[in-house]
């Protein structure tokens, strides 16, 4: 999704704060840039490029860039073409504006301001915002004032951010999309942003600003940063974090992509992760969850989030009893679903900003059921909406097809599992459920440190035609997952399938050209073999994720990848599922496709 970066500060190399600022947020997928800024003689420059930023750094090459105001955007199209002119800035002569999100009614804004005499220069939606204020201000309204009866008009989700040339003073506004502003007071600098992650190191003060909250970045006059309702009145609608200065930017280090970093920083997360809820931080909001008496639960997500979900939902079941739905969210939230008095809305998200998500969520709190976040990003909408969130502990997760937030949903999810169930209170439950996690976290330590098999494996079959993974019970969600991130970073077709589905239609599909990778569990093992010798007798080739030193397995796979399943228990599927992650990666590496950033997709899906 589109990225939004703004600084007003005494540094008058404002411009490279923001393109640092924009160079972070690259992860979210975006195919154009630019920026807008007040230049030393006090005039607006303005600069944007289709493409990568490179190209925008390319344009600025030469150009004088003194400057103490900038905003910076990288759009992922949604209204007009990726071209020079449809990215942000919007700007004229007086104003420049960039935004992130959809304009409902642009097309009638813009036919009543062309009625007008206004000239419209792009295809976008956003320029309608751009003209609205203008239009106002060249009536004499006031900045403010412009900005507020403008966004008044304004339908559908949005985020702005507005330069105001006349004064360099930036302001920003939203409603259902992601914005977070940032102080230094010690540099007196302030920065406004559509993710956290563009002001790790910079600020030591966050502030979320609530829907329809005015943002105003002064440049140092009194506050730094001021905050007004559309009415113009001050307003504490924000919520203020303090921000770890020593946050800094996620680096790849030694890995060759950030996917691969983040599969191997599971195992020390898994074992960070019980130890927060247990004797951290984290322990006195599990404590609270574990009050909770949830008769039904709706698990509501999109994408991995939902299939993370589903592994909750098998613990909810399996272990409380509880019964759980999992919903697709962009399907539950149009589908009237009949939400009763002690029912629960679960919504899982590692970005906290996806826009279905949201809406699900939007829907069982306006139907007066509770509603908990598994979530990564503290102080995203989701967490600021919901009653009550567990923390995934995931850290920034760059790669946008996500490894590590799966897994931690999933065990945060089994941490809630175990407060429902009352363990909290029982020492010996903790010890032994932190012990299941510690020996997760060595299985997949040894499993990473052997990688080549598989990549081996992964060399062997990435030109195939197509991909079936299958599983059984608590292993068809792993099986969902697995085909995703194929599907996401090596751009070839993949399906998840119950392993007892096949033979009601799929099967038909299997030949020589396609492959099945079958996840074979010990608990589920006579039934998992009989679907795969259903395959083979087909000629599908296959590889075998199961439990070591099976002769029987072996036999039956062309490919076989052996895992120690004992002592996991119920966490055994997370340990197959880095399997998967490891087998996309490689495949998607000999593939050589752009793992970290894959075309067409973004890291959180903002829009509808
Ligand atoms: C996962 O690899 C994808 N990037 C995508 O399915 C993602 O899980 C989904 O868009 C939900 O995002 P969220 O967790 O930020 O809500």
């Amino acid at each position: 999704m589109c990225g939004i970066v703004g600084y007003f500060g005494p540094s008058q190399n404002s411009v490279e704060i923001v393109l640092e600022g924009l160079k972070r947020l690259e992860y979210r997928g975006y195919d154009s840039a630019g920026v807008s800024f007040i230049d030393e003689h006090n005039e607006l420059q303005n600069y944007k490029k289709a493409g990568k930023l490179d190209n925008l750094k390319e344009e600025l090459k030469g150009k004088n860039l003194i400057a103490r105001t900038c905003i910076g955007h990288t759009r992922w199209a949604t209204h007009g073409g990726v071209t020079d002119e449809n990215a942000h800035p919007h700007h004229n002569d007086i104003l420049s504006i960039i935004h992130n999100g959809i304009i409902e009614n642009a097309n009638e804004l813009k036919k009543e301001l062309m009625s007008q005499g206004v000239k419209f220069k792009s295809e976008t939606d956003s320029e309608s915002f751009l003209e609205l204020v203008s239009f106002e201000l060249r009536n004499g309204k006031p900045i403010l004032e412009a900005i507020s009866d403008s966004f008044r008009r304004i339908h559908g989700n949005s985020a702005f951010v507005v330069l105001y040339p006349k004064t360099g003073e930036i302001f920003a506004i939203k409603r259902g999309a992601p914005l977070v502003c940032g102080i230094n007071e010690i540099t007196s600098e302030a920065l406004v942003s559509s993710d956290p992650y563009a002001l790790a190191g910079i600020v030591h003060k966050l502030y979320f600003p609530e829907d329809e909250v005015i943002v105003h970045l002064s440049g140092g006059n009194k506050n730094l940063v001021n905050f007004y309702e559309l009415d113009l009145t001050k307003t504490t609608r924000y919520l203020s974090k303090k921000q770890d200065m020593t946050v800094t930017v996620s680096e790849k280090g030694e890995y060759e992509h950030f996917m691969l970093k983040e599969i191997h920083e599971q195992p020390e997360l898994i074992r960070n992760l019980t130890q927060y809820y247990f004797a951290g931080e984290g322990r006195e909001t599990l404590e609270r969850i574990g009050h909770f008496s949830p008769k039904r639960i709706y698990i509501s997500a999109c994408g991995t989030a939902a299939y993370a979900g589903l592994v909750v939902r098998d613990f909810l079941e399996g272990i409380n009893r509880i019964p759980t739905n999992v919903e697709l969210a962009s399907e539950f939230r149009y589908r009237n679903p009949i939400l009763s008095e002690g029912d629960f809305g679960i919504f899982v998200s590692q970005s906290g900003e996806t826009a279905d998500t949201l809406a699900a969520q939007s829907l069982c709190k306006k139907s007066g059921i509770k509603t908990l976040s598994i979530v990564n990003v503290d102080g995203s909408t989701l967490f600021r909406e919901c009653d009550d969130n567990l923390l995934i502990r995931a850290g920034v997760e760059i790669g946008v097809a996500s490894t590590k937030a799966f897994t931690q949903q999933a065990l945060t999810g089994r941490l809630m599992s175990a407060a429902f169930a009352g363990d909290l209170k029982d020492e010996n439950k903790k010890v032994a459920l932190s012990g299941k996690f510690a020996l997760l976290a060595e299985r997949i330590d040894k499993l990473l440190a052997a990688s080549d098999s598989i990549k081996t494996v992964a060399e062997a079959i990435y030109n195939y035609k197509g991909f079936f993974y299958t599983g059984r019970g608590a292993y068809f969600p792993i099986a969902l997952e697995g085909a995703l991130k194929l599907k996401e970073i090596a751009y070839v077709h993949a399906e998840g399938y119950a392993s007892g589905e096949l033979k009601h239609g799929p099967i038909a599909l299997i030949d020589e050209e396609m492959v099945n990778i079958a996840l074979v569990a010990p608990d589920l093992f006579e039934k998992t073999v009989s679907n795969i010798q259903e395959i083979k007798a087909r000629k599908g080739v296959i590889v075998s994720v199961g439990p070591r030193g099976n002769q029987e397995l072996q036999a039956l796979s062309d490919y076989y990848i052996p895992l120690d399943f004992d002592g996991l228990e119920e966490l055994a599927p997370l340990y197959v599922n880095v399997v998967n992650q490891l087998l996309a990666y490689y495949m998607a590496k000999f593939k050589g496709t752009d793992i970290d950033k894959p075309r067409n997709l973004a890291k959180s899906v903002t829009v509808e």
